[in-house]
Formats: structure tokens, sequence, C-alpha cells
């Protein structure tokens, strides 16, 4: 048996910004027009009127100032209302494997590792481009990889449940060098017309190096323990099959062929679950929670962030003890926890614990316990 530890992380950021106001301007340019278009229909009562959106109620109701996405030109256009993804040829990288190799040579170089040092590539995502061949072996194949490589798709746990995945198999020896890699264009997947949800998602990918603890070349975190955790739920679905470029016009168009939620019953039942998750993840590891130097939670609203923190903290967190980055990143699904955790763990020093945390559609909950090492 080995000891499984993450020696380099990367973040791939997209270059273009949706401020809350270019997104609510938007919206609303969209809102007048669906009114005017449909004020017949409207006035004799066969329809709803739109309503408009605001950041004022973005910010409140969700912690979020803006949000990095691969098109915005498409997203802002009200007569469009869904990004422009350019239709690549089969002989060229697909948009998500670009992503990916951008985060993975970030993450390798954090980890003084090359693409062929890796045997084992795990594309962890809630949104894929296609069924196959899978996004990771084409991501094994431009980063010069061997081994094998893999999709998986647990929503927004899909990172924490690929960590799992790919310690399991560093510690049993099977794989020595692991990416686990988490592109996400939640943005294809948005239902940008929908006022209770418009404003939710960004673009972005993470990548995390896993290995052996004893072949770290510099400071990294001891994969402790993991536990995972699924119970059925209707409550985030979207019912959409692959990354979609095109919309069907006009009425055939089906609202459930897009993300949806109903965000008040994900918030009241996923919060106990993360709480106690959480809870019995550290009593099994013998961790007391005023031990943990660190919380990087799944990125989906601030409130709740803050109540899962005090939660299991037993008191208000101090300032960057659970960083959050979804005021600037919106919530990005698998990859916001790790967005944090590459962000905000280089202060920690050696033997400081952490816990990687992510949440959302399934249910599903999944949760890393780390330690800091500074070298092997
Ligand atoms: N602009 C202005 N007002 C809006 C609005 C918008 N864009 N969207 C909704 N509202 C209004 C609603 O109409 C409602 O008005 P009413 O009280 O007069 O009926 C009010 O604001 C509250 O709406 P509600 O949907 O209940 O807001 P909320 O406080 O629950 O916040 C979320 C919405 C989505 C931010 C929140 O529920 C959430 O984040 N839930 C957790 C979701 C989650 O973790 N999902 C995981 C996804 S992977």
């Amino acid at each position: 048996m080995y000891q499984p530890a993450i020696t380099g992380s990367g973040v791939f950021t997209p270059e273009q910004v949706i401020t809350n106001d270019e997104l609510v301007a938007a919206f609303n340019a969209y809102v007048s027009r669906y009114n005017a278009e449909n004020a017949a229909a409207i006035e004799a009562g066969d329809i709803e009127a739109k309503a408009p959106s605001s950041s004022d109620f973005i910010y409140s109701a969700s912690g979020i100032e803006q949000r990095y996405v691969m098109d915005k030109t498409g997203v802002l256009d009200p007569g469009r209302m869904f990004p422009k993804l350019r239709q690549r040829n089969d002989d060229e990288p697909g948009i998500m494997a670009e992503m990916a190799l951008d985060a993975c040579r970030t993450a390798l170089k954090a980890a003084q590792r090359q693409g062929s040092d890796v045997d084992l590539v795990i594309c962890a995502a809630s949104n894929h481009e296609r069924a196959y061949p899978a996004i990771a072996i084409e991501i094994q194949q431009l980063l010069g990889a061997g081994g094998f490589a893999f999709d998986m798709n647990v929503a927004c746990s899909s990172a924490t449940f690929g960590i799992q995945a790919a310690a399991d198999m560093v510690r049993a020896g099977s794989v020595r060098c692991a990416i686990v890699v988490c592109p996400e264009i939640c943005s294809g997947h948005l239902e940008w017309r929908d006022r209770d949800c418009h404003f939710i998602f960004g673009d972005v990918c993470t990548a995390l190096v896993i290995e052996r603890a004893e072949d770290a070349q510099g400071a990294y975190f001891t994969i402790r323990s993991t536990r995972c955790a699924t119970q059925f739920s209707n409550n985030i679905r979207n019912n959409n099959g692959f990354l979609r470029r095109t919309r069907p016009d006009g009425t055939s168009d089906r609202r459930d062929m897009q993300f949806m939620q109903n965000g008040r019953k994900v918030f009241k039942e996923v919060l106990p679950m993360v709480s106690a998750h959480i809870g019995d993840h550290l009593g099994e590891a013998g961790v007391r929670a005023d031990q943990l130097r660190r919380l990087w939670l799944h990125q989906a609203n601030k409130t709740m962030n803050d109540f899962i923190g005090r939660k299991v903290l037993g008191r208000e967190p101090e300032p960057g003890e659970q960083p959050n980055i979804l005021q600037d990143y919106a919530n990005t699904s698998s990859a916001g926890s790790i967005i944090a955790f590459s962000k905000h763990s280089d202060d920690l020093g050696d033997g400081d614990l952490g816990l990687i945390c992510s949440f959302g559609a399934g249910y599903s909950v999944g949760s890393v316990l780390v330690e800091r090492k500074d070298s092997a």
C-alpha cells in the first residue's frame, strides 16, 4: 500500500468575464422583447409576462459578482441567450480537452512532473462534450501520458469522487501518477433565459496531480482519507445528454433539456446532509473540527457555505479559514472547491489539516481530508 498525495494543482480561467450588471442588462432586454412579442397572449391571460432580474438580488441571494465564460457574445445577445461554441472538426482538440490541457500543464509544472509521468487521467465533470471517445483519452494523448483514462460524472461532486478513485488506485499500486481534471463548461447547460437561475454558473477547468507521497518533488498534501455518499433526488436535474451548441427554436424547446433546480429545496435538504457527512468523516478519521486549518467547500452559494462552516466548526469561521471564490467565478460545478484549494492552500504549514468538500446533484457529497507536508 502506498500513501497517495496531491502534489500539484492548476486552474484554467477563461478570458471572458460577465459582470452581474452586464448579465442583467441582457436578460432584461430579452424579457422586454419577449413581453412585447407576446403582448396579446399576456393581455389575454394565456401566458405570464416575464419579470426582470436584478444585480442586487443576485448578489444578496448568492454572493456572486461575476462569472468567467468561454463565450460571452452569445450569452449576452438577447435574441440568442446561449454561448456560441464553434463546432470543431474531429481532427482538432475538443473544447474540453483544450481547457484541460492548460490546467493539467499548470498542475504538472507545480508537481515538477511531465505528461509522460502520468499513467491515469480521470476527466471528472458535470457536463461532457460528447459520449465517446472519452474526453479523458483525448487529454491523455495531448499530454503524452501513458496508462489509461476515463470520464466520470457525479455532477458537482465529480472532482472529489474522482480524487477518491485516483487515490484508491495510487494506494493500491495499480497506478503511480494520476491527473483528475475537471473542465466545466456550465454555460452550455445553463438556461440563461430563466430568471431563477440565469446568474448561477460560470466556466473553468481545474486539475490535480495525485501520486505516491514518496514520489513528491516538493511540498504536497497527503490524502488522509476520502468519503463519498449519494442519495437520489430530482431537485437538480438536466435531461440533456451532451454539450448542446444549438437550440431548437420556439415552442419545441424543452425546459428540461437545460439545468433546472428547486433551489430552496436543495438548500434545505443538502445542508444537513453535508454537515452530517463532514462530521461523520472527521469522526471516522479521528480528527476534531478544531484541528482543521481550512475548509475548501463547493462554491454554489455564500449563505450555504457560511452555514456549513458554522455547523462544522461550531463557531463563526475566521477570515480565510473557509475561502470563497464564487464571487469571482460563480458556481463552476465540480471545479469550485478545487479552485478554492488551488488558490488558498500555499500558506498552510507542515502538519496542517484541511478538508475539501463538494456537494450537488444526485444528491452527492464527497469529502477529502488532506494534510500538508513540507517535503518528502
Ligand atoms: N432577480 C430578482 N428577483 C428574483 C430573481 C432574479 N434573478 N430570481 C428570483 N427572484 C425573486 C423570486 O421571484 C422570489 O420572489 P418572491 O419572494 O416575491 O416570490 C424571491 O426572489 C426569492 O426567490 P428564491 O428562488 O426563493 O431565492 P433564494 O433566496 O432561494 O435564492 C438561489 C435562489 C438559487 C440563489 C438559492 O436557492 C440557492 O443557491 N440554492 C442552493 C442551490 C444549490 O446549491 N444548487 C446546487 C447547484 S449545482
